[in-house]
Formats: structure tokens, C-alpha cells, sequence
């Protein structure tokens, strides 16, 4: 781990993927203390279990994880401690993981692990730490939409709630209409010079990497998103997380 990869033949990566793990954030809606992606579920981190998850798919030859810059040697130990017994599983091959020092914004994370990334992996994928029981299918189609073609690809999934639009006063100004939205999940796919370009161009933050290739005017295309894949915010997430994650051992 923390290998210099930058001068490596892409064809000795695993597979044809590059996964971005934004995993930097302070967690502070979860609360507990320590940074999100360190947080314990079933005795592993949230990141270790996103990892599990991620090498898991074929596809992904490369994982970029972006720590919080005080815990990057930290993190790095932690993930060969804790997916020593997942690696070399698919296929006899590792996936290389690297370990960068994150941002002060997710977006600024993004960018860091971005830079990263050897020349010649073109297919890269985002990917929240926090998502951690990301089904490894959902990274296959994701990255399955990408090769064939769509430059932008997003997990979605209808929104169960009615959503209204609400003054600062607490007066609803409208019902949206619920048909038109969905609610979007990371991994997110992208043909790498299309992420490039949106991160260079990006003048303000955004919450997630294809709100900057809209900005570009590019197509984003849906994929169907996992119920599993919800993203662990706060703390009644980490209960509704231990009891999945109980119901896929049972
Ligand atoms: N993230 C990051 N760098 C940051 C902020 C967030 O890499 N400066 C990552 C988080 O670690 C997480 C993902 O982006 O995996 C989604 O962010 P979020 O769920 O908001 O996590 P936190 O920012 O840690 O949580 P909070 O907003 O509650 O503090
Ligand atoms: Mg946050």
C-alpha cells in the first residue's frame, strides 16, 4: 500500500477500474468522535467494509481511498488489518489500494484521489466510504454502463416520501412532482477525461460528481440504485446498517 504506481503498466491492475473513495469527512451528523469512515460496524470500519465490498467486483483493479491528512498512515494500516482476509479473492489478483490525503470539502477529496490515478485506467468510479454495504453488483453496473458508452452513470432510486417546497418561513410553496425524482447513490461511473474536466471546471462545490458534469451540459445516465447502498449519516443509519448487514449473514 502507498506504492508509487504512477510509472505502472495498467495492464498488471486486476481490472479495467479505478474507484475513488471519498472517505475524509469529520462525520458530524453521526456524532461518536472519531471520523466517519473509522466508525465500527460488526467490528470492522465503515471503510473497510466499502472495501470488502468494492474488491469484491471484478471489474475494479485499483481502489484511491482519501483520508482525513492527520490518519493516512492510520487508515493505511487499518485496511491491510482488516481486508487482509479479502484480498486476492477474485481471480488470484490483488487490487491495488492506495491511501492520499483528503480534502477540506468531499470535492476537494475527490480531486486529490483523482491525481492519483495512473494514465490508462479510463473507467473511474466514485465511491462515498460511508456507503458501506454497497453491493458489489451495483459497482459491476455501474462500471458495465460506462463501457458501453455512457460517459456519466448515476445509481437512482424513486423517493417513497412527497417532497414539497417549503419557505423560509415554513410555508409550502408547491408539491414537486414526485414521478420526476429521484434519489442518487454513489458509486458514480465516469469515462475519466469527462471527470477531469469536471473537476478542473468546477467553480463551486457540489454534493456529488455528475452535478458537475451536468453543469458541463453532458448527459448523465441512471442505473437502478441498492437499498443498500444507503449512505450512513446518522445514527439511526449505523442500526438500520448492523441490521442488514445481519440479515445478509442470517
Ligand atoms: N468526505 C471527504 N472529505 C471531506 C468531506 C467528506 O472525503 N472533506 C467524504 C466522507 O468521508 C463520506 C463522503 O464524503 O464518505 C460523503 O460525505 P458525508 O456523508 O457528508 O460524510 P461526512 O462529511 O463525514 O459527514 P458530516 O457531513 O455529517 O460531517
Ligand atoms: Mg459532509
Amino acid at each position: 500500500m502507498n506504492r508509487k504506481i504512477v510509472n505502472r503498466d495498467i495492464a498488471t491492475f486486476r481490472g479495467d477500474v479505478a474507484v475513488l473513495v471519498p472517505a475524509a469527512g469529520s462525520g458530524l451528523r453521526l456524532g461518536g468522535g472519531v471520523p466517519k469512515a473509522l466508525r465500527e460496524l460488526d467490528g470492522r470500519s465503515l471503510l473497510s467494509h466499502a472495501i470488502s465490498r468494492l474488491t469484491a467486483a471484478p471489474s475494479v483493479g485499483l481502489i484511491v481511498v482519501a483520508a482525513p491528512p492527520h490518519l493516512v498512515a492510520e487508515t493505511a494500516q487499518m485496511i491491510t488489518a482488516e481486508t487482509a482476509a479479502d484480498a486476492g479473492t477474485a481471480a488470484g489478483a490483488e487490487v491495488e489500494i492506495v491511501v492520499v490525503a483528503g480534502g477540506a470539502t468531499r470535492q476537494e477529496s475527490v480531486a486529490l484521489a483523482l491525481a492519483a490515478v495512473p494514465e490508462g485506467l479510463d473507467i473511474i468510479l466514485v465511491h462515498d466510504a460511508a456507503r458501506a454495504l454497497t453491493p458489489s453488483g451495483l459497482v459491476e453496473s455501474v462500471a458495465a454502463a460506462v463501457r458501453e458508452g455512457h460517459g456519466a452513470v448515476i445509481p437512482a432510486l424513486a423517493v417513497v416520501d412527497t417532497v414539497k417546497r417549503v419557505s423560509a418561513a415554513d410555508a409550502v410553496l408547491g408539491t414537486v412532482d414526485r414521478s420526476e425524482l429521484r434519489a442518487v447513490q454513489t458509486p458514480q461511473g465516469f469515462r475519466r477525461s469527462i471527470l477531469v474536466k469536471a473537476h478542473a471546471d468546477a467553480v463551486d462545490q457540489h454534493t456529488d460528481d455528475a452535478g458537475m458534469v451536468e453543469r458541463l451540459g453532458l448527459a448523465v445516465h441512471c442505473v437502478p440504485g441498492s437499498e443498500y447502498a444507503l449512505k450512513i449519516t446518522r445514527p439511526i443509519d449505523l442500526i438500520l446498517a448492523e441490521a442488514l448487514l445481519r440479515a445478509e449473514t442470517a
